[in-house]
């Protein structure tokens, strides 16, 4: 698809007043199909493939229902999701993007693009966020203890860094080592075979779990050692995020 179809199925699809607005700040961003839910993805580099709106509404939803102050992102691309996390992040919150911008067409590559990184962040300043957020240029896991270093343990943790080769659950499980208690964390693709692994090792660990009927099923894992789990599956922030995401399903 070439990229004026691709802007402009994106500019018909994207609903929503977060979603909208940041479209404008991400120029690049095309559709990549004519589908009723598209996914997105940035023209100038054909790699990574970014998160539908509904997906990063929804995140942008759960991120303003739990208020963390540290949140950490495996895998950011030009920032689509980074920018609707931050966009409901406290004033004093932090958002820390781990990517080394190795993901090409032609899928990994040795040397990190310092293109594609200035995208990302050329895009979350016409965004509106010149701070409150960094990028780590460094493959997950292995960072993961530096960033905390520097951020404090996370509170919340979206994993959308590579999907293949055990490489999700290594995510997890180096997120984990550094999270606070009472983390929750987002895996975007529940439907691919390694990213359901890594889900695999949270539920083990007995969280609980909601998968999204998005294109590219997105999951919440939410710990069940929450003080606000009575008798009840979900804490108490579960049924307006509830009301707020099936508002986002039906904006179309
Ligand atoms: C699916 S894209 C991210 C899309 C972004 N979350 C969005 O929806 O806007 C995946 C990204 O993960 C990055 N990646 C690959 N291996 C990684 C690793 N080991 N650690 C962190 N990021 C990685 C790629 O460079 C690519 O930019």
């Amino acid at each position: 698809m070439n990229f004026v179809h691709g802007r402009r199925i994106a500019r018909q699809r994207t609903s929503g007043a977060v979603s909208g607005a940041l479209l404008e700040a991400f120029p690049r961003l095309m559709a990549t199909s004519d589908e009723q839910e598209p996914a997105y993805r940035d023209a100038d580099f054909t790699g990574p493939i970014a998160a539908t709106w509904k997906e990063a509404s929804i995140l942008h939803a759960l991120v303003k229902r739990l208020k963390p102050k540290t949140v950490v992102e495996i895998g950011s691309a030009s920032g689509w999701t980074a920018a609707h996390m931050r966009a409901a992040m406290p004033q004093d919150g932090h958002l820390i993007c781990v990517d080394p911008f190795i993901e090409t067409a032609r899928g990994l590559v040795k040397e990190g693009s310092q293109a594609a990184a200035n995208r990302l962040y050329e895009n979350m300043e016409r965004a509106g966020f010149p701070d409150g957020w960094g990028l780590h240029m460094q493959p997950s896991p292995y960072i993961l203890d530096r960033v905390a270093e520097f951020l404090g343990k996370f509170e919340f943790v979206f994993v959308d860094g590579w999907h293949s080769d055990g490489q999700p659950a290594r995510d997890v499980e180096g997120a984990l080592a550094e999270a606070a208690e009472g983390c929750v964390f987002a895996l975007h693709d529940m439907h691919m075979t390694d990213v359901a692994d890594a889900g695999m090792l949270l539920a083990n660990k007995g969280y609980h779990y909601h998968r999204f009927n998005t294109r590219h099923n997105l999951a919440i894992f939410v710990p069940n050692t929450w003080p606000e789990n009575g008798p009840q599956k979900f804490p108490k922030w579960w049924l307006p995020f509830q009301r707020d995401v099936n508002t986002i399903m039906v904006q179309a």
